[in-house]
């Protein structure tokens, strides 16, 4: 059997981790064999909540799950972390500039960067799902002075699944006949969701869709809105979703995936993207912790209108979050 994989979660209390913990303790996640030990992180007003977790955890009888340890310190939560899932975050509240969003996150980044880099294994995997995600990874890569780059992400897999599943339902074919979709950018309204060279059982769906001026007015909108659409009818944001998203961005960057993915990495200049931003991709998952962004696809006008528009919110995010650490 492998080594005991130690994974932290943060934000372990709230709605997105109800969802996610069953999957990470019952195998979902990192494979049938492989046993864990959980390392749940929350702020101080939440340790009463997060303690029920942990007794409906512990009541789970999970075989594979060998211990959990809860916290609000996260020099505690990382240390020896193998796997880092930082759900936790400031919430938008009412009358709240992005700005003043923007202020305290940077701050619970810095503070987890650092932890991070002091205490975690030095292969530790992580991604960022507390939003804003692509700029709060991008904060976390910074204090994390010995954690490279490429071993940080953040999800947009949440939005790669959406896309996925509506390209499905509009042509009738089932989620799984779906390939060659990616999510180019922000995790935000401004993200680029591209079905160019999408193919449904290995047949192309763009002409199926209707053409790229159909899929800009009637595709495209619909994925970007889509997390505001949740939380209209639900009164809260997507949870169920993301936590099945971020189980499978995890399961393919740990163990590998046949098809290609969207994941949120350091931009390297691939695609004119520029270094210092964590920017949503192609990727492919080799395996064991290894990606590569894949290159060589050709980007008309149409996607490439659409990949500067995100890539200009990043950046403005980006000196935004430089000027408040300033
Ligand atoms: P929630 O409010 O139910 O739970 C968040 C939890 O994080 C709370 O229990 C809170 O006490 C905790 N927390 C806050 N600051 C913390 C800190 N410094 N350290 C540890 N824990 C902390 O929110 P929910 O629905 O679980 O969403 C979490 C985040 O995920 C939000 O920022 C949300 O916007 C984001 N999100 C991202 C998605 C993506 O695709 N990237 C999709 C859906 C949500």
């Amino acid at each position: 059997p492998n080594e005991t994989l130690v994974v932290a979660v943060t934000g372990a209390a709230g709605q997105i981790s109800y969802s996610l913990l069953p999957l990470l303790a019952n195998g979902t996640v990192f494979g049938p064999q492989q046993r864990i030990q959980l390392r749940l992180l929350e702020i101080p007003p939440a340790l009463t909540a997060l303690s029920g977790v942990t007794m409906e955890l512990i009541d789970g009888a999970y075989p594979l799950l060998e211990s959990i340890i809860e916290t609000s310190d996260p020099m505690v939560a990382f240390r020896n972390a193998d796997v880092a899932i930082l759900v936790g975050a400031f919430p938008r509240k009412q009358g709240m500039e992005r700005k003043d969003l923007l202020s305290k996150n940077v701050s619970i980044f810095k503070t987890q960067g650092e932890a991070l880099s002091q205490v975690a294994s030095r292969d530790v995997r992580v991604v960022v799902v507390g939003n804003p995600a692509n700029t709060n990874a991008m904060v976390l890569s910074r204090f994390a002075v010995n954690i490279p780059p490429r071993n940080i992400s953040a999800l947009t897999r949440l939005d790669h699944n959406r896309a996925c599943a509506q390209v499905a339902h509009k042509l009738g074919v089932s989620v799984g006949s779906v390939d060659g979709v990616c999510i180019w950018g922000n995790h935000s309204s401004t993200q680029y969701p591209d079905v160019i060279r999408a193919t449904a059982d290995g047949v192309p769906v763009l002409a199926k869709l209707g053409g790229a001026e159909t899929v800009a007015e009637h595709f495209i909108p619909v994925i970007q809105k889509r997390g505001a659409a949740v939380i209209k009818a639900r009164g809260l944001s997507s949870a169920m979703s993301a936590a099945n998203a971020i189980a499978d961005h995890m399961r393919s960057w740990i163990c590998g995936d046949d098809k290609i993915v969207s994941m949120a990495v350091a931009a390297d200049g691939s695609y004119g993207i520029p270094e210092g931003i964590y920017y949503s991709f192609p990727v492919r998952c080799l395996g064991r912790g290894e990606y590569e962004i894949v290159q060589g696809i050709e980007i008309d006008e149409f996607s490439k209108r659409y990949m500067d528009a995100t890539k200009d919110e990043l950046l403005s995010e980006r000196d935004d979050a430089v000027s408040l650490l300033a």
